[in-house]
């Protein structure tokens, strides 16, 4: 190698160092696991007597009604598209023998996984 190309290599490499430490200072940290570790928590800290639902309008009537047959983290650990929310309240009811609590709490649990567990948003 001549000493021009060498030091074009060097500046080449100042310059995507200085990329990285941009994008870094951008927030963007490229060394940060793309899917979150085993055992990261995903999403916030939740309401722990709603064994860690995330708190909002509909967390209660959520907790009770979705553990009397499992555990609440079978819920939190979804991120479903809203129309398998939908679907999947009407699987529970027809095919795993939910009660089927009516059309206020259907609509105020079914918002309440909507808005913290969906895919969509
Ligand atoms: C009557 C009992 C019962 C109730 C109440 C109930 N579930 Fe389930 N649920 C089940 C059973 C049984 C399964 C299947 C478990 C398995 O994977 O073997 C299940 C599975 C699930 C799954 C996993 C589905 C999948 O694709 O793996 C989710 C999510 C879920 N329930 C959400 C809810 C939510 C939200 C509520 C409250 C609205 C709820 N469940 C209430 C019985 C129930």
């Amino acid at each position: 190698m001549t000493g021009v190309s060498l030091s074009a290599a060097a500046q080449e490499n100042d310059f995507r160092t200085g990329e990285i430490l941009l994008a870094q200072a951008a927030g963007y940290d490229p060394m940060r696991p793309a899917m979150p570790l085993p055992g990261a928590s995903p999403r916030p800290e939740g309401n722990p007597e709603f064994d860690g639902l995330i708190d909002g309008p509909g967390a209660e009537d959520t907790f009770y009604m979705c553990s009397a047959c499992h555990s609440i983290a079978l819920v939190k650990q979804q991120r479903l598209s809203d129309a398998r929310w939908d679907y999947l309240w009407t699987w529970m009811i027809e095919d795993q023998g939910m009660a089927d609590p009516g059309e206020e709490l259907r609509e105020t649990i079914l918002d309440y996984l909507k808005e913290h567990y969906s895919s969509e948003r």
